[in-house]
């Protein structure tokens, strides 16, 4: 062989051991939704040193997935973090969120007892120290989070960080007749201590928001260029046309005032029919190596007139521009979405 010839030896045997590299990081590269194949409604989602750590509601328990990709979430063991027979706090555990607050895992859910939806109320749990590891328990009972005026149904606590202070942000209740839930923020001295009287913040009044009740729910606060919102869903969960709205704080003004906050009057995200793709809603924003990815439940039948479990848990990237939060049109199941980098 001439010296040439060896080098275009070398180059060819260079370019398709490139090109293997590459279809195999390709084959790698996506993940498709939805990523359970039932039980996926309210997901909370976390990419934490290379591991996605992810809980939805499972009524009987609270529970949670791990993976190193997002596709291998679809296969992940259900690893049973907390289960309670206490009489009162038995009963349809919901959207638990985990949280690492001062050194310590929490996870924040509702639950009711008695079989009885209207005692819902908000609960805290505590884990373990490992910030890189919130399945690692055991978790513990707390207490529940009440505030002084408000021993009402309440559902969906979420954490508000800023400017040194921390909220809870969750959904209650405002009246019974008719039925109507507004979005509420309680001060808080630590993670598992609410101070003061609940305030209202937000309460359903548009039509995208009042499909078959007056909801607004799922509260989730993020803040991004020096500006904080909080996306939350609207309508009742059992409709095609929950969606998710946005609410922006003005700079500088207090989070515990109604007038504070402006609402967008489009939803941000709603049902595709074309995609196939209905009730989209409640949601987790979290950070990856490429940006921001939130995690939603969404249906797949248009006659599925159900909070229930046909609703899964899908994934999906979205962006900033300077007026918020830039949610994409949902895509539809089996399609290939690219698989975040870890961070
Ligand atoms: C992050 O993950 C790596 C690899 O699994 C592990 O060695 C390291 O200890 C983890 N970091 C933390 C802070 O736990
Ligand atoms: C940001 O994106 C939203 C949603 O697509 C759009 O309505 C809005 O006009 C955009 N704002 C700017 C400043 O581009």
């Amino acid at each position: 062989m001439t010296m040439a010839q060896l080098s275009l030896l070398f180059l060819l045997v260079a370019y398709s051991v490139a090109v293997s590299a590459r279809s195999f990081r390709r084959q790698e590269d996506t993940f498709t939704n939805p990523i359970n194949q039932a039980k996926g409604a309210d997901p909370c989602m976390r990419l934490i040193n290379g591991t996605y750590f992810m809980t939805s509601t499972q009524n009987t328990d609270i529970s949670m997935w791990m993976s190193d990709t997002v596709e291998g979430l679809h296969t992940a063991e259900k690893i049973t973090l907390f289960t309670d027979d206490t009489e009162g706090r038995n009963f349809d555990f919901w959207a638990p969120e985990f949280w690492y607050l001062d050194g310590t895992w929490y996870i924040y859910y509702a639950v009711a007892g008695n079989y009885d939806d209207n005692t819902h109320r908000m609960h805290v749990l505590r884990g373990g120290t490992d910030e890189a590891d919130p399945s690692t328990g055991p978790y513990e009972y707390v207490g529940p989070l009440i505030p002084d005026n408000f021993d009402t149904w309440a559902v969906d606590g979420s954490i508000l960080e800023l400017d040194d202070a921390r909220y809870f942000v969750f959904s209650g209740q405002q009246t019974d007749t008719p039925w109507t839930q507004c979005l509420y923020i309680s001060a808080m001295s630590d993670p598992v201590t609410l101070t003061g009287d609940a305030q209202i913040i937000s309460c359903p009044e548009y039509t995208w928001e009042t499909a078959a009740t007056p909801v607004q729910e799922g509260p989730e606060p993020i803040t991004y260029d020096g500006t904080t919102y909080i996306v939350y869903s609207a309508s009742h969960c059992s409709t095609i046309d929950y969606a998710l709205g946005l609410l922006t704080l003005t700079t500088g003004a207090n989070p515990m005032l109604a007038a504070s906050w402006t609402k967008n009057s489009e939803p941000l995200f709603s049902k595709d029919e074309e995609a196939g793709v209905y009730g989209p809603g409640h949601h987790f924003m979290f950070q990856t190596g490429d940006g921001y990815y939130f995690a939603y439940h969404g249906k797949t039948l248009e006659d599925q007139y159900s909070c229930g479990d046909e609703r899964t848990t899908r994934v999906q990237p979205f962006t900033f521009n300077s007026t918020g939060p830039v949610f994409p049109a949902p895509v539809a199941v089996d399609v290939a979405v690219p698989e975040p980098s870890l961070l």
